[in-house]
């Protein structure tokens, strides 16, 4: 069966790294910028592995230099996603790509992005809410000059604060200011962990009081932290697609969602990356039906977890949920 139309819930999306490479590679052409080492041939990003991949993202991103530019972006990206079913999704926008973390700058990008995000409502019938994340491999210091520009710009859109990148290069305490000036200011808080390292990086990640995990995958080699999960009623945010694509797991029927599931661990749908990892929406639901045989009232129940993580307020929430009845 095709699930293009049936309604979705998005809580992990990387703004950039869902540009499509037809979107960048014009960008790159405006501004007579050399990006043709990142794609192949018939035009798909390359990248030989993860750490290549963050690489890659970052050369692509660097054609973005506008607030103009992720005005046409954000367009660009939440077109796809509409067409795919989604009706919400909580973006992940980076001031380090937005104006080099300056809040005065940032200010600017993010009006941008609403100003697309509200078209992008009207004309798409797609609700947006953005979630700024630090990218760790750029180091504490950084993270916290991010974190003020999440801090002042919370509100009703601005809704979370994520850490998101090379989960090999420093635990999340490390970063622990950024995380309290982003709880401080309202923000809901998720975490990258769990796909890059084991179970002791979820462990570790819980030390930050994060609602939600980016991918947490990783637990499933951990019992008790499974066990955990599910008391506490910490949501992953779990992106199959990438993670196959990646190589944490070799194929779908070896990734463990299905398992965390059963544990009782509230899990939720993601694409992550998705041109990066030849993925939509549409594709993970029906990957998810051919492999665990997961019917329409799984995948309600799994919008319904992920309506119910998402950091936006109540009248946002009831009014999205709205538009996942079904006749
Ligand atoms: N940034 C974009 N995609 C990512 C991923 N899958 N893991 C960590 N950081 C990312
Ligand atoms: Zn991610």
């Amino acid at each position: 069966m095709s699930w293009r139309d049936f309604p979705k819930v998005e809580l992990h999306l990387h703004l950039e790294g869902a540009a499509p490479p037809a979107f960048i590679r014009g960008m790159a052409a405006e501004k007579n910028e050399d990006l043709s080492g990142i794609f192949t041939e018939d035009g798909s990003y390359v990248y030989r592995d993860f750490w290549h991949f963050l690489d890659v993202y970052a050369a692509a991103a660097s054609v973005l230099q506008t607030p103009e530019d992720f005005h046409r972006l954000t367009r660009a990206v939440f077109a796809v996603s509409a067409a795919n079913g989604v009706v919400f999704c909580e973006t992940f926008l980076s001031p380090d790509f937005c104006g080099g973390r300056d809040v005065g700058a940032w200010k600017d990008y993010l009006a941008a992005i609403r100003a697309a995000a509200d078209e992008a409502e009207r004309e798409d019938g797609i609700t947006l809410r953005g979630v700024v994340t630090a990218i760790r491999h750029f180091g504490p210091d950084k993270a916290r000059e991010t974190a003020i520009c999440a801090a002042e710009t919370a509100g009703d859109w601005l809704v979370g604060f994520g850490l998101a990148g090379d989960e090999r290069s420093g635990e999340p305490q490390n970063f622990a200011w950024a995380f309290d000036c982003a709880r401080e200011a309202g923000l809901g808080i998720t975490v990258h962990a769990g796909e890059w390292r084991g179970p002791e990086s979820v462990r570790n990640a819980l030390e930050v009081t994060p609602s939600r995990l980016g991918h947490g995958v990783r637990a499933i080699e951990d019992p008790g932290l499974v066990e955990l999960l599910a008391e506490e009623g910490i949501v992953l945010e779990v992106c199959p697609g990438s993670n196959v694509t990646l190589g944490v797991y070799p194929s779908l029927s070896a990734h463990p969602i299905a398992k965390l599931r059963e544990a009782g661990v509230p899990v939720t749908i993601s694409t992550d990356d998705p041109p990066f990892f030849q993925t939509t929406m549409s594709q993970e639901f029906e990957g998810l039906d051919q492999t665990f045989g997961w019917s329409e009232e799984d995948f309600d129940a799994l919008n319904a977890t992920a309506l119910k993580a998402a950091f936006c307020d109540e009248t946002t929430r009831t009014r999205v949920a709205k538009r996942l009845e079904r006749p």
